[in-house]
């Protein structure tokens, strides 16, 4: 998709990434909607590209399709969604329902909610474009944060169920999958991941030009770190080899205090 004059909304776009991918949509002639739950940081992105800021909590549905109301009545028909807003937490099934719960709510549910008020509108109209941020932790997996590395496969899950299901009516859809990134994100990681990631992260601005790239190719797997395509093929190559491996890592940070 050509991004020239078209409507995007990016959730979590206050900051990190989702700012980068709002200034980069931005530059390729988009008209922009920031949207993030912290409407300071979306102001502050908005005002400097001409975009437009709201302030959306995608945990809640209610927010996702009040967001898509305001936009169409002020801005227009969306042409791009880019869900993009994420948190991490770190632990294992001890980790309090709560917590799985509000995590599952923002990186997986606010997916499903988007593309529930969106898709039936893109498919009658027969284009539309959904850009989920999932992460390589939803291909292979995130050492040290269980409910990350599950949410983020689930989301990777679905936007492959949405490729698939609604590919030929016209929708497009690209899930964007980055190892480490240099955003407060990894600054708040256990500083052990951060030692792992740290070396190969890249900048949210590097980011944002690997998924405007992909938008223009209509790419399904945005990979900006061009490794995690073989680390992907290692792990299903070879299963058990790649868990030896991952185990490796995880007791070489165990050993990190
Ligand atoms: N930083 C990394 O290393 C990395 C790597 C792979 C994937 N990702 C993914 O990229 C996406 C962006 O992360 P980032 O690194 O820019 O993080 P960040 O913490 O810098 O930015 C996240 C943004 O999302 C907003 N947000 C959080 N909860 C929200 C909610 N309930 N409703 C609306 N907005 C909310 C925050 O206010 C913030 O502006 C996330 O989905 C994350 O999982 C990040």
């Amino acid at each position: 998709m050509n991004l020239d004059g078209r409507v995007a909304v990016v959730t979590g776009g206050g900051n990190g990434i989702g700012a980068a991918i709002c200034r980069r949509f931005a530059a390729a002639g988009a008209r922009v909607v920031v949207t993030d739950i912290d409407l300071a940081g979306a102001e502050r992105v908005a005002s400097a590209i001409d975009g437009v800021a709201f302030r959306t909590d995608v945990s809640r549905q209610a927010d996702l399709v009040s967001l898509v109301g305001h936009v169409e009545q002020r801005v227009g028909p969306i042409d791009l969604f880019c869900s993009n807003a994420g948190i991490a937490i770190e632990g294992g099934p001890e980790t309090p329902d709560a917590d799985w719960r509000r995590i599952i709510d923002i990186n997986l549910m606010a997916h499903v909610w988007a593309a529930r008020v969106l898709v039936p509108d893109m498919l009658r109209r027969g284009q539309g474009y959904l850009v989920n941020v999932a992460s390589a932790a939803g291909l292979v997996t995130q050492l040290g944060s269980a409910p990350y590395a599950v949410t983020k496969h689930a989301a990777v899950a679905f936007a492959e169920w949405l490729a698939v299901s609604y590919g030929d009516r016209g929708l497009k859809v690209s899930c964007v999958c980055p190892l480490g990134v240099e955003t407060a994100m990894l600054t708040g990681a256990d500083p052990r991941i951060r030692a792992l990631l740290g070396p190969e992260a890249l900048s949210p601005d590097a980011v944002a030009e690997a998924v405007l790239r992909g938008v223009e190719a209509e790419e399904f797997l945005i990979l900006p770190h061009p490794q995690v395509r073989e680390f992907v093929r290692r792990k299903v190559d070879d299963p058990d080899r790649w868990i030896r491996g991952m185990q490796r890592l995880q007791q070489q940070l165990d050993q990190i205090s």
